[in-house]
């Protein structure tokens, strides 16, 4: 609030240049109770309503925008006022804002889901872009304060999508949701015999045959799933593909031009690096292609290209379904280059959209059969440390297998390329350590398995995730999944690695969903 307690303001986002601003409103005899950065922006309101020697309806509104273009940095912003007691003003940048559209009432929130259980209507606000909400109407008005009108979007989701429905925690509904979620990402994208579409997005063969380079940009789970993405482009398309985080790639200058088009994965949509890195490439002349789960989301109305998931709202703050969701995204958009380019020969692919046609059934065979895992996570909950080990795109698998592991129970986990065992992790391998490995490429067992001996003959405790018919061997646990094609295998594999992370987790009786210091959106930097 500020001082004289007329306006109150909500606020999500970081105001960079707050320093600056208080100093100039203490110089206006303005007083701070707190540090927060939120706190100068009421104060400023006031400031420029006292200013204001006009008396109309709009004065209100007026001080909120020559607040807000003091503003720099981030922000999703509401205020309201008792001089104005029948509306509410908000005002985003770089952070997310919704309003649900209800009937006489209205909402807003930083998410979809949080409101589905009031309405399926929604505006989306852009950048600087400012709504008057009234409760059976809502005003929407640009940077200049010149009014215009809104089209409403309506969301598809199921307000069930976001209870529990049964299940003890949202992670563990939507694990088991993988394979509808899958059904859904698939959608009518592809049939058998005949070729791919994607209506959303109008990618031409011409402007296809001049791309030289594909970078795939991401945060976190995400970008695990961008490097399942650069497997499957670079062998079905021949295109190199370069995968990068998204606050690296930001920072880095990359070299990119129209010749490359730039790939942003981002379950929320919302993510700050993210969508920093998308703009950046814009700038740069790259094309942008932007996958995500939520409708409408920020990144998806700043990229050239976009397609949906259609995952289902994601809750949890570890992302599950919404990685498998974007790795088949992937998969099926490598396919639909291919076809394109001509790159592969069409009975591969054929066959390959006959394993991602397969995936949600085998991905039931795996969910119905758990106990081993649960007997697993028992044995090994105490653990401070833990390691995960693969070759090729087991190793892709045991990275998202390892974050997973650190966001839900807290163990401090590595994953390694298993070859790069010898040049310095085995150094920690000791007795009673725990060691995941995961080998789903028929090519690389031989190798794998010597990577695994060697940790065994150090002392370490084993649990092998495979499709592959392993040697006899003294592994303390196997977990056999279905066999698929190994370019889509991460898809399964993942499946017991998520599941031992929420056992470990349920163990250790943490708050699954909700993790320690954690958020589902990032949208600061
Ligand atoms: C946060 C979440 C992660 C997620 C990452 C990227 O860190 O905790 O689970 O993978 O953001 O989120 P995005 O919405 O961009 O996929």
């Amino acid at each position: 609030m500020d001082n004289s307690n007329s306006f109150a303001v909500v606020h999500n986002g970081i105001i960079e240049n707050y320093s600056d601003l208080r100093d100039f409103l203490g110089k206006n005899g303005y007083t701070f109770l707190s540090q927060t950065d939120t706190e100068v922006i009421p104060n400023l309101i006031h400031y420029y309503f006292s200013k204001d020697e006009k008396t109309d309806d709009e004065k209100f509104l007026r001080a909120v925008k020559c607040c807000v273009n003091d503003l720099k940095g981030s922000y999703a912003i509401e205020v309201i006022s008792p001089l104005y007691p029948d509306r509410i003003i908000v005002v985003r940048k770089d952070s997310p804002l919704v309003i649900g559209k209800g009937v006489k009432e209205n909402h807003i929130a930083s998410d979809i889901p949080a409101l589905l259980k009031f309405t399926k209507d929604f505006y989306l606000l852009n950048d600087n872009e400012y709504a008057v909400i009234y409760n059976d109407y809502i005003k929407f008005y640009n940077s200049n304060l010149e009014e215009h009108t809104k089209p409403v979007k309506n969301i598809e989701w199921d307000a069930s999508a976001t209870e529990k429905g049964g299940f003890e925690d949202f992670m563990l509904k939507e694990i088991y949701e993988q394979p509808n979620s899958i059904r859904e990402t698939i959608g009518s994208r592809f049939k058998l015999g005949e070729p791919c579409s994607f209506d959303d997005i109008d990618i031409s063969k011409e402007y296809l045959s001049t791309i030289n380079k594909i970078y795939i940009v991401a945060c976190g789970t995400a970008m695990h799933a961008g490097l399942v993405g650069k497997n499957l482009i670079e062998k079905l398309c021949n295109i190199p593909v370069c995968v990068d985080i998204a606050s690296e790639f930001r920072y880095r200058n990359p070299i990119i031009d129209e010749k490359t088009l730039c790939i942003y994965v981002s379950q929320s949509g919302e993510t700050a690096d993210t969508i920093a890195a998308l703009k950046l490439s814009k700038s740069k002349g790259a094309k942008t292609l932007a996958i995500s789960n939520v409708i409408g989301s920020s990144i998806t109305r700043e990229a050239d290209f976009c397609i949906y998931t259609h995952a289902g709202p994601e809750i949890a703050v570890a992302s599950t379904k919404a990685y498998t969701s974007q790795v088949v995204l992937l998969a099926i958009l490598a396919i639909y280059f291919a076809e394109m380019l001509g790159s592969t020969d069409l009975k591969i692919l054929e066959d390959l959209k006959k394993d991602i046609l397969d995936l949600p059934s085998k991905i039931h065979a795996i969910l119905d059969n758990t106990q081993e895992l649960q007997d697993f996570a028992k044995k090994v909950y105490t653990q401070k440390d833990m390691f995960f080990l693969g070759r090729g795109t087991d190793y892709n698998t045991s990275l998202e297998g390892s974050l997973k592991l650190k966001e839900i129970s807290y163990i401090h986990s590595e994953a390694y390329a298993a070859g790069e065992l010898k040049h310095g992790p085995i150094a920690l391998i000791e007795n009673g350590i725990t060691v995941i490995s995961i080998i789903t490429d028929s090519n690389l067992v031989e190798k794998s398995i010597s990577n695994i001996q060697e940790v065994i003959t150090r002392g370490a405790r084993t649990l092998i995730v495979t499709n592959q018919n392993l040697p006899n061997a003294n592994f303390d646990f196997v977990i056999n999944i279905p066999k698929t094609n190994p370019l889509i295998s991460p898809i399964l594999s993942v499946i017991p690695l998520q599941l031992i992370s929420y056992y470990i987790s349920k163990n250790k009786g943490l708050d699954v969903d909700k993790p320690r210091n954690l958020a589902k959106s990032v949208t600061v930097e």
